[in-house]
């Protein structure tokens, strides 16, 4: 099938593109825009979006992808508010509120939109479980990436190549999902 991915985020694209193009679908950025209402869960922001989408681009089949970084110990901050806090306090913020504590456990969670065409939705959900590191680690990924470890390995998320990112993390799982929708879907 062929995809618009409807972010601006390019590490973002890099993974869509990465795990959808190997399995025939093609996948290509689009430069559209749609607003993301702040609301307590992921999936509300989606499912606004897809609305927003099916209203104004009626007829197109459009991916969009939100997703956080939910820290225990800071009651799932900043979560939903992980754009947000990235573009004030940035990742040395999320650091510093943690300070020393030991409890560093966190999940990262995404929820994928999918827009058909007959105006149809569909939501696909991934979340890993980790740890987040006491200071930033890796030069590969996006946003949080250097700041987490996933559980049953001990580099950042930075650290690793994309296909193994791709392999544990929440965009990959809730990718999992999509790809086995749309290999049912005809
Ligand atoms: P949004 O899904 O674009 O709203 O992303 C919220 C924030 O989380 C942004 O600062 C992203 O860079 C960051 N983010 C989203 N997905 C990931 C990821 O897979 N790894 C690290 N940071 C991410």
């Amino acid at each position: 099938m062929e995809l618009g991915l409807v972010t601006s985020n390019a590490g973002k694209v890099r993974e869509l593109v990465a795990a959808l193009e190997p399995l025939g679908h093609t996948a290509t950025q689009r430069a559209l825009e749609y607003p993301e209402v702040q609301a307590p869960t992921l999936e509300v922001v989606v499912e606004f979006g897809l609305d927003w989408l099916a209203h104004h681009y009626p007829g197109e089949v459009l991916l969009i992808d939100d997703a956080g970084l939910f820290v225990d110990a800071l009651g799932g901050f900043p979560g939903v508010y992980s754009r947000y806090a990235w573009d004030t306090i940035g990742p040395a913020g999320v650091l510093a509120l943690l300070g020393d504590g030991e409890e560093r456990s966190a999940e990262f969670r995404c929820v994928l939109g999918l827009l058909l065409p007959d105006g149809g939705q569909r939501l696909f959900y991934g979340s890993c479980r980790g740890r987040v590191t006491r200071a930033p680690r890796g030069d590969g990924g996006f946003g949080y990436d250097s700041v987490f470890i996933p559980e049953g390995d001990e580099r950042t998320f930075a650290e690793l190549p994309l296909a193994e990112k791709n392999g544990v993390s929440h965009r990959g799982k809730a990718l999992a999902g999509l790809v086995e929708y749309l290999g049912n879907s005809g």
